[in-house]
């Protein structure tokens, strides 16, 4: 028996693998590389020891997701395979519906023809659009704002709809705040296309001399320091949510969503200020205007995976910042295929 993960060679993804992997599951991975690179699953075997298939493969090649069902006995999915670009969403949402919503159900049809019915599915903070307050919590209000948080929000829907016909599935949505860090190794990290759109990967991008400097989208915002406030949250501690989410709808039915987040949140400022104390480099930055679509503050009431999943993130801000420093410092263009001696 194995656990499939679907876009298990992106950045949440190769460290959910790792995760499973040291925790004795056999997995088998599925990934396009639409936004990641093969040379993140060599690094995931050189850091665990240990083996598993891969498909290089879209989840809209039905026939080839009809394979690995056939090919090996799939206990449960992890599907995190998607398009998750706010602004490319915004000009391409065909493209985002069809990979994220058209994906998903291909994904599902096909587990259902096989009697797979555990599942844990990579969902997103997005899906609460602007919230009333904070810290939020899973009943409060769903809305999305862009093509990217619609299609998060429809699949939620979607697999709700499924268990209504049929309730021996088990689904946890995993609603992730906002991810950064990285594996202790620096072995494994995240290495986006092009241009970094998120805060983080554009921090260590100017800390390696990538970039020249940070723009900070507005600092008139209603928080401590007029900069955005978020919750950031250790991609391994994410991983971690996501064995334990395996562990729960593998021994239960029903659809459940949880949020990973820490519960504290952080303003950008404060972000530049912790990677500069511990990584050393000086980030220059200047205050631009605020970026379209983005909110002032948002952070999680982590306390629902806590009594039902029973995790807890455990690793703090300055671990997180150094993790990412770490990656980015051994692998200063990303993932490059070296010569490496095969496991
Ligand atoms: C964080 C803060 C920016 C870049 C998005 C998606 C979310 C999830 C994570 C998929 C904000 C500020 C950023 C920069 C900046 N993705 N910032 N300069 O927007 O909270 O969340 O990514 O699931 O769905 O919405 O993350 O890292 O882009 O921004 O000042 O160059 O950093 O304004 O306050 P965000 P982010």
């Amino acid at each position: 028996m194995a656990i499939l993960i679907t876009g298990g060679a992106g950045y949440i993804g190769s460290h959910t693998c790792v995760e499973l992997l040291n925790a004795g599951y056999d997995i088998v991975v599925l990934d396009n590389f639409s936004n990641s690179k093969l040379e993140s699953l060599q690094r995931i075997k050189e850091i665990t020891g240990k083996d598993f298939l891969f498909y290089e493969a879209d989840l809209l090649n039905r026939k080839i997701v009809e394979k690995v069902f056939e090919s090996t006995e799939i206990e449960a999915v992890v599907h995190l395979a998607g398009l998750k670009a706010i602004r490319e969403s915004v000009s391409k949402p065909l493209h985002y519906y069809h990979n994220n919503v058209t994906g998903t159900l291909v994904l599902c049809e096909v587990m259902k023809e096989y009697g797979v019915k555990n599942l844990v599915f990579s969902s997103s903070a997005t899906v609460y659009g602007v919230p009333e307050q904070v810290p939020i919590s899973e009943d409060f209000p769903l809305s999305a704002l862009n093509p990217y948080g619609r299609t998060k929000l429809m699949v939620e829907e979607i697999l709700r709809d499924l268990f209504v016909t049929d309730g021996s599935f088990s689904i946890a949505l995993l609603r992730y705040f906002n991810p950064i860090g990285a594996h202790k190794s620096g072995k494994i990290g995240e290495d986006p296309n092009g241009i970094p759109n998120n805060l983080m990967p554009y921090i260590t991008q100017v800390a390696v001399g990538k970039l020249k400097e940070l723009q900070v989208f507005g600092n008139d915002y209603p928080t401590s320091d007029g900069t955005g406030v978020r919750d950031y949250i250790h991609v391994v501690d994410l991983a971690l949510g996501h064995l334990r989410a395996l562990e729960k709808v593998m021994s239960s039915t029903g659809v459940e969503a949880y949020n990973l987040g820490t519960g504290t949140g952080y303003s950008v400022l404060e972000i530049v200020t912790t990677f500069q104390e511990v990584s050393g480099q000086q980030i220059p930055f200047l205050i631009s205007d605020r970026r379209s679509g983005d909110i002032a503050t948002c952070y999680a009431n982590p306390l629902k995976a806590k009594n039902e999943l029973g995790w807890v993130a455990e690793r703090g801000i300055k671990e997180m910042c150094r993790d990412s420093w770490e990656w980015q410092k051994q692998n200063p263009n990303g993932y490059v295929v070296e010569n490496h001696i095969p496991i």
